[in-house]
């Protein structure tokens, strides 16, 4: 993992990306919250300028390069916070090493495995990133992921993250699809959680819809539910104001 942000002094707070992105996802937070926290955001394996990621990625791979480098950064524990394929890979980590887990925040990501169709999905969308670049997979994302109200008040942040996507390496996104594909279904480790854990959502999330994200609260002893009123799948770029307060907040609770 050659390619990192590390800002800021007071507890670790590693931001894990979301797909097909990468750690400049985390602009507003690295900025938003250096002042509370010393926030690390890594490129995955794949993505923005880290090296090549083989041809499948499991979770479990991306959650080892993060473990390697808290290790290198001397860090023996963190705040993991991860958005949607960010949360498998925080999760992921969780599983293997919950003595490195501070606390969790787990932002628009559910826990569940890949249904049947959600895996021949996957295949198609690898598919049409190897036959067509990453443009058109970008440009039929950009919808999804945002709410309409974000696309229409916050155009900047729409054209942000199509040329966000737009620029990863097909290579990359397609190792990540058939690591998403493979990965196994966490519910089962939700009641055993027993780090602080925060679920952030946003209310017009259409990919992984707040109920999720309720369901997944439940199930974790002692977690909060944020939904952010208005926005979708990218949260933290969608309300940034909101999302790094309720960030602080539970930082706060933590120290
Ligand atoms: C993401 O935003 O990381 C993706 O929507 C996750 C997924 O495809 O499951």
């Amino acid at each position: 993992m050659s390619t990192y942000d590390d800002i800021g002094n007071g507890t670790a707070l590693v931001l894990i990306h979301g797909f097909p992105f990468d750690r400049s996802q985390w602009m507003p937070q690295l900025e938003g919250m250096k002042d509370v926290a010393r926030v690390i955001a890594p490129d995955l394996r794949g993505f923005g300028g880290a090296e090549e990621a083989p041809e499948t990625m499991t979770m479990d791979g991306y959650a080892t390069d993060v473990k390697d480098l808290l290790d290198r950064l001397g860090v023996d524990q963190a705040v993991i916070c991860g958005l949607s394929m960010g949360g498998y890979v925080a999760l992921a980590l969780l599983a293997k090493h919950p003595h490195a887990v501070k606390g969790l925040i787990l932002c628009n990501t559910r826990p569940g495995a890949d249904s049947e169709q959600g895996r021949e999905g996957r295949k198609a969308s690898a598919k049409k990133i190897a036959d067509e670049g990453m443009g058109p997979t970008a440009e039929m994302m950009v919808p999804k992921l945002l709410a309409e109200a974000t696309r229409t008040s916050k155009p900047e942040v729409a054209s942000m993250l199509k040329a966000m996507m737009e620029r990863q390496r097909p290579g990359g996104a397609i190792a990540a699809l058939r690591g998403m594909a493979a990965r196994p279904d966490r519910t089962p480790m939700l009641p055993s959680i027993a780090v602080p854990t925060l679920v952030i959502t946003g209310e017009l999330d259409t990919l992984i819809p707040p109920m999720e994200s309720e369901a997944m609260v439940a199930a974790i002893p002692g977690s909060e539910l944020v939904v952010i009123p208005g926005v979708g799948h990218v949260s933290n770029l969608e309300d940034p104001q909101a999302f790094n307060g309720a960030v602080r907040k539970f930082l706060g609770r933590l120290a």
